[in-house]
């Protein structure tokens, strides 16, 4: 696609002319894989919550939706999100509010803890594999939640009492979960084998700022000790790991000097390594980091995705983009999930020769050309965008409704950096 735009089909797209550096600061807000699960957990706080730094990303709106459906009160305010549940009245979801995302599952918990009784139809979300929620069932059954599962929806009832429960996989979700149902069940609960991600540290320190008696995130074991009741609080959760990793990927591919801030970049360890080894210059600060890099990219290697520490699965396919268009071959392994190569296909329209084995992709950079691209999920479509800012010519990436799920203005962060990108909407 040679410098034209393509014809209207009536749905948004970007139109991305390739080949410009990015310059500049951006600013990281709060992390949208903290702010789903601390909404959900409002719905056992006898009080107003307040969390800070949050953008109107359309998965925060359907999160507030489901809350609001539920009988809270929930607005966007003062860059942040109120919310209020102590007019909660119901407890069950039905699958249009369930089936735009994946995060309905966290109301499991909190409705349980709150009500005693809780149920929702199986969530959606990003189809990057089959994303069973068997074990945020066991959690459940184990904290003494009576479950039963029908074709489309899962029903809990039951007072929660504290437990030893061992998570078989480090599980982000069901972890949040059991910590949730676990902090207002009666008595206390170890969990073994959770997850450690920043995400569940945020949930922590909220759960404590409510009131609550919880130790551990960031480790595999973590201990809650049950209370009987949680307070409102204002929150400040922590900048979007994955959000930034994005930008700084997207400097690492066009060249340039781009800054992010808000952000830990502790929470960035495995992602700046991997920068590096494709050949950009990472300078890590308080609250931030800045990258610089000139030219193509170096192959970065041998890249495997990971439970936290390890690296994101989340920024696996930004990173397959920015393989496609180094210097050299790449392997990336997807480890987390099934079904997470879907941008594969959308970069070799544009140019890259990459083969895919399983869960293997072996990548052999070269100079992409520009093309029409169209998103099937949240982070693969902000993989085709880093990929047409590296492009030479212009391209057309549609199915935004995914990227908008997780990037707040993603064109005009980018544009504000100096790239060439306009969303059209016929
Ligand atoms: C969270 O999803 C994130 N979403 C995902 O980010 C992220 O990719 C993932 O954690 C891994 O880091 C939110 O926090 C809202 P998991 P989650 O439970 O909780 C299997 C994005 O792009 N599993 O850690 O669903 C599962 O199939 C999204 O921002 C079970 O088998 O991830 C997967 O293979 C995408 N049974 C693995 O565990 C279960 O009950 C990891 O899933 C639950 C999960």
């Amino acid at each position: 696609m040679k410098n034209s735009v393509p014809p209207s089909d009536g749905f948004p797209k970007y139109i991305i002319n390739g080949g410009r550096a990015l310059f500049g600061e951006t600013e990281i807000m709060s992390a949208k894989n903290s702010i789903l699960p601390l909404i959900a957990c409002s719905a056992m706080i006898d009080g107003e919550v307040y969390l800070s730094r949050c953008e109107r990303t359309s998965d925060s709106e359907n999160m507030l939706n489901i809350m609001r459906s539920l009988g809270g009160r929930c607005r966007f305010a003062d860059g942040g999100i109120y919310i209020d549940c102590r007019g909660l009245s119901r407890c069950r979801l039905g699958a249009e509010l369930t089936g735009r995302l994946r995060s309905s599952v966290f109301i499991l918990g909190p409705l349980l803890a709150r009500t005693g009784r809780a149920e929702i139809c199986y969530p959606g979300g990003c189809d990057i594999g089959p994303r069973p929620i068997d074990l945020h069932i066991y959690g459940l059954r184990m904290l003494g939640a009576e479950i039963t599962e029908s074709d489309d929806s899962v029903t809990c009832r039951g007072n929660l009492r504290g437990a030893r429960i061992e998570l078989p996989l480090p599980s982000v979700g069901a972890t949040e979960n059991i910590i949730m149902a676990a902090a207002r069940a009666e008595g206390r609960t170890v969990l073994c084998g959770a997850a450690a991600e920043p995400e569940i540290t945020d949930l922590q320190n909220f759960i404590n700022a409510c009131g609550g008696r919880v130790h551990g995130a960031g480790t595999r074991r973590i201990e809650i000790e049950g209370v009987r009741r949680l307070h409102g609080t204002s929150f400040t959760p922590s900048g979007d790991r994955i959000a930034a990793g994005t930008f700084m990927t997207a400097c690492a591919i066009c060249g340039g000097e781009v800054t992010v801030t808000g952000v830990n970049p502790a929470h960035l360890a495995s992602v700046t390594d991997a920068l590096r080894r494709a050949g950009a210059e990472v300078e890590e600060r308080t609250g931030g980091a800045t990258v610089r890099a000139v030219g193509r990219p170096r192959a970065p290697g041998r890249i495997e995705t990971k439970p936290y520490p390890g690296f994101p699965t989340d920024l696996q396919s930004p990173f397959t983009a920015l393989a496609a268009c180094a210097k050299g071959t790449s392997y990336i392994i997807e480890n987390l999930f099934e079904n997470r190569f879907r941008h594969i296909p959308q970069l070799i329209k544009m140019g890259a020769d990459i083969t895919v084995c399983g869960r293997a992709a072996t990548v052999r950079g070269k100079k992409l050309h520009g093309a029409e691209t169209e998103a099937e999920d949240l982070r693969g479509g902000a993989a085709l965008v880093l990929a047409a800012l590296g492009a030479e010519g212009s391209s057309a990436v549609s199915g935004l409704r995914h990227i908008d799920r997780g990037y707040y203005d993603f064109c005009g962060r980018l544009s504000a950096l100096g790239a060439d990108i306009r969303r059209i909407s016929q």
